[in-house]
């Protein structure tokens, strides 16, 4: 069983005072679980300071975006080579880029096949806007946005890109509806079984599949607990570290439970 991956998206907020402050309680809240992954993923312009806070055994730093480009006259962006050796993990594809920064399918493909490039571990993120889930479309837009994101990888590149499904409509930035577990569970063995239909099941079994939508410390159980998830990318929830100790705890206490299972 690979290590669980909870990662903390605190998107736009904190300036480098807040997110330093947060650190300092984090670090002596956080418990060490060999078995979890514990992932940050601030601001731009605080990865450097909290690079030197943090304590690498423990947690980890991620980009939430960066371009596509190595380097060039792309005025105002940041590349891949340049987090390289800062973070190990890049976001890649949140709806609020997709849908915000009107990021096309290519070129999340290209963030993704970059990320790679560079070293760094893409945290693919897709999922299906409610519209879409009450046409039934839920699928072909996993599809589509799983397919496309991957399809300049080969098996051994992909099993370093850890997805998350997040579907738009239970993000808490457009509308935080609760997602039932049984429904997220059939999603993300579809999310698998894509996989496995592209690089088989052994790369399959490989890829960290997250699920990501109004995670807090009461419900990430429901989520965790599911059959192939192997994380949770969270929120508004990460920004009170507090509830993000508690979930980490809960990714921790899940895993035991999964183990005798
Ligand atoms: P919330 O946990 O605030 O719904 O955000 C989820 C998310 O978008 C994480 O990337």
């Amino acid at each position: 069983m690979s290590r669980s991956l909870i990662v903390a998206n605190w998107k736009m907020h904190f300036n480098i005072h807040d997110a330093s402050l947060y650190v300092h309680h984090f670090n002596k809240a956080l418990n060490y679980h060999r078995s979890i992954e514990v992932v940050l993923a601030p601001s731009l312009l605080t990865l450097q300071p909290l690079s030197l806070q943090i304590d690498r055994r423990k947690v980890r730093l991620a980009a939430q975006n960066a371009y596509s480009k190595d380097d060039g006259p792309y005025t105002g962006e940041v590349s891949f080579t340049m987090l390289s050796g800062l973070v190990d993990y890049a976001i890649v594809g949140h709806s609020e880029r997709r849908i915000y920064f009107a990021e096309s399918l290519e070129l999340i493909r290209d963030k993704v096949t970059a990320a790679i490039r560079n070293d760094i571990n893409p945290i693919l993120c897709i999922g299906e806007s409610k519209p879409e889930k009450i046409a039934g479309e839920t699928k072909r837009v996993i599809h589509d946005q799983l397919i496309t994101a991957v399809s300049d990888l080969t098996a051994e590149e992909v099993k370093r890109v850890n997805i998350a499904y997040e579907p738009i409509w239970s993000i808490s930035t457009f509308g935080g509806e609760h997602a039932d577990p049984t429904e997220i569970q059939k999603t993300i063995d579809y999310i698998r079984y894509q996989i496995s239909e592209l690089y088989g099941a052994s790369t399959a079994s490989e890829v960290r599949v997250l699920y990501g939508g109004s995670v807090d410390d009461q419900d990430a159980g429901g989520y965790l607990a599911l059959d192939g998830c192997d994380g949770a990318l969270v929120g508004a929830a990460s920004l009170d570290y507090e509830k993000f100790v508690s979930i980490i705890d809960t990714a921790q206490s899940i895993r035991l439970a999964k183990k005798k299972d």
